[in-house]
């Protein structure tokens, strides 16, 4: 699908991944809408691109429902969702006091993150799949997971889960949607330099980035963005989970 002039929404596009995919989208010429829990970073990061910010918890359906209707009344109907929101506080099983970790710790990850990112995926889908299509599709959904869905570390029991998640519900829903010609696509990126990495001392950066083995560096966003913007050209993309990681697989700990 050729992204000039279609209507767009990327969850968490007011920061790290989701802003740089707001800004690829939005210089190719798509109508971005941004749904994001961050109001001072959603609005300034729409008004930089002249798109549109729309608070929104990716995990409420009445939300994500208006949301995307209210999306469509600003820039038409949304052809491409690129799920970003996501959270990611690690938590060990057992505590120090030797305590299984409050049930809640693990549910709220995957709340946002796997719940959230279906979520806003049907809803999305559910608007789109009448639409005409244009020419062989209707639209695409990108999904973001990581590395630590398939090599998760020491305390990242939850996010794993999470990320594990939606690798595993990418083929069955891009084989259900496929009547309708969306596809579904999730990118598993490995080590990113967004705000949460950049907060890290220089040192503890290049430490990490040494752990990739090539290129030995931190990800920057915008390559992430890329991998958002070959998927959407590419219509034979559709089903899979794609690595974006120069390589790394991740140690325990
Ligand atoms: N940065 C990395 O190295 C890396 C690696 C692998 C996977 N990821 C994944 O990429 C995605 C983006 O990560 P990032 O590093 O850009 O993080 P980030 O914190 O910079 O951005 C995440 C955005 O999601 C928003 N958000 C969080 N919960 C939300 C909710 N309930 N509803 C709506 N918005 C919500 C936040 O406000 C924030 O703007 C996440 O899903 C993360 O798990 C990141």
């Amino acid at each position: 699908m050729k992204i000039d002039g279609q209507a767009a929404i990327v969850t968490g596009g007011a920061s790290g991944l989701g802003g740089a995919t707001v800004d690829l989208l939005a210089k190719a010429g798509a109508k971005v809408a941004i749904f994001d829990l961050n109001a001072e970073l959603g609005e300034a990061k729409a008004k930089a691109v002249g798109g549109s910010f729309i608070k929104v918890n990716v995990t409420d359906e009445s939300e994500v429902e208006a949301a995307i209707a209210e999306a469509e009344g600003l820039h038409g109907k949304a052809r491409i969702l690129v799920n970003c929101a996501g959270i990611g506080p690690p938590k060990k099983v057992i505590d120090r006091d030797g305590n299984a970790i409050p049930l809640k710790d693990f549910t709220s990850v995957v709340n946002v993150n796997l719940f959230g990112s279906f979520n806003v995926l049907s809803k999305f889908a559910a608007a789109l799949h009448t639409a005409d299509p244009l020419g062989e599709e209707r639209g695409v959904v990108i999904n973001t997971a990581s590395v630590a869905a398939f090599d998760g570390q020491i305390g990242q029991a939850a996010y794993a889960a999470s990320k594990g998640g939606i690798v595993g519900m990418t083929l069955p829903i891009a084989r259900e949607l496929a009547r309708y010609g969306i596809r579904v696509m999730t990118i598993a990126p490995g080590l990113f330099l967004t705000p949460l990495m950049a907060s890290l001392p220089q040192e503890a950066q290049d430490s990490l980035g040494r752990q990739v083995p090539f290129p030995p560096r931190l990800g920057d966003p915008t390559e992430f963005a890329h991998m958002v913007g070959a998927i959407v050209e590419n219509i034979m993309l559709n089903g899979e989970t794609i690595r974006l990681d120069g390589a790394i697989r991740m140690a325990p700990k």
